[in-house]
């Protein structure tokens, strides 16, 4: 079976795929897999193979940073070829057999990547069009997971910096209160505000990188999080935590401050809230209209109830990711996982 690994993005998160995809290639089955690399530079451009493999080998697990000057410099790679013609027009003259996109944030987790497979006719892993777009937009995701009756904070949609008003954001939300960029992952963007001069620079901040940001209100509670795998019947993983020691589990906790969160897996919490999250996630998953895989992230509050944070459909699976850790931890190794996730893309 060949299978087209696509990495890299135009997104905020193109080095957390970069990270992503390399693990992945490292841990897929050779004996049984065919693997292309296919990569995508920071301007948009398609590299093929031989150009891809330098995209992910240019890239240092140190290097991944913010760095937004970069993110409009070309990137590391040869000007020769790269181009959409290593796409197939359709699958019966396919050069791959199947696509594993690990492409996180906009232009490959929100359904434009997944709109052009499938107009390729090329199957791929993870959530279709719909799924990925719904999850990738944090209010229209909360809007869904409401109206289907499942907790999630209070939150407020921004559509222009300048119309943004603290005040009533505050009397609404409370204080501290969260903002973040409604279309991007890995916390990019994300600011958590406490008063006016904060808000303002966050603000100015979060609509660098959308057109909506949202307000959420502060959740005091423990960050957990579920892995969940499968098409029509799926299941979910045990539960893990997350304990970050910075102000909370920002792109610096997560990618770049080593010791800036501890995953424990599995969570050391009650069976019943164990139950509880693994239920949710798998109703989140549902109503977000998710195929293949997704991450289901939470706030435990001290009273044991929970709160939907977001959902992922293409977590990260660098070294350091919960989504494939939670599946080991529930008896399904690495190659397994995506071994298993190859056959819901293609069955
Ligand atoms: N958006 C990052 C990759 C995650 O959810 O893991
Ligand atoms: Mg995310």
């Amino acid at each position: 079976i060949r299978v087209g690994i696509l990495f890299g993005g135009k997104s905020a998160e193109h080095e957390v795929s970069l990270q992503s995809a390399k693990n992945v290639a490292e841990a897929i089955d050779r004996d049984k897999y065919d693997v292309s690399l296919i990569g995508i530079d920071k301007t948009g451009r398609w590299l093929l193979p031989d150009q891809a493999r330098y995209l992910l080998d240019a890239t240092d697990p140190k290097l991944i940073r913010l760095n937004r000057e970069n993110e409009r410099s070309v990137a590391l790679v040869p000007q020769s070829g790269g181009a959409l013609s290593g796409l197939p027009a359709d699958a019966s003259g396919a050069a791959v057999d199947v696509v594993f996109p690990v492409l996180h944030g906009p232009f490959g987790e929100d359904g434009t990547v997944q709109g052009l497979l499938k107009l390729a006719g090329v199957p791929f892993v993870g959530a279709g069009v719909l799924g990925s777009a719904v999850g990738m937009d944090k209010d229209v995701a909360k809007r869904l997971l409401r109206d289907a009756g499942l907790p999630i904070a209070r939150f407020m949609v921004l559509k222009a910096a300048g119309k943004a008003d603290f005040d009533a954001i505050a009397a609404e939300l409370g204080l501290p209160f969260f903002v973040k960029p409604a279309n991007l992952g890995s916390s990019v963007g994300v600011h958590k505000v406490s008063d006016r001069s904060g808000f303002l620079a966050a603000i100015e901040d979060a609509f660098l990188y959308d057109s909506k940001v949202i307000a959420e209100e502060f959740v005091e509670g423990r960050e957990v999080e579920c892995s969940v795998l499968g098409n029509a019947d799926p299941i979910a993983s045990v539960v893990g935590e997350i304990v970050s020691n910075h102000e909370f589990y920002s792109y610096e906790a997560k990618y770049i401050d080593e010791s800036g969160a501890a995953l424990i897996v599995p969570a050391e919490i009650p069976p019943a809230t164990s139950d509880l999250i693994r239920d949710l996630a798998i109703e989140a998953f549902e109503v977000l209209a998710c195929e293949g895989m997704a991450r289901v992230d939470f706030f435990l509050k001290a009273d044991g109830s929970v709160v939907i944070n977001e959902i992922n459909t293409i977590p990260g699976f660098t070294r350091i990711s919960m989504y494939p850790r939670l599946w080991q931890a529930s008896g399904v190794s690495y190659p397994d996982l995506i071994d298993r996730l190859i056959g819901l893309a293609i069955e």
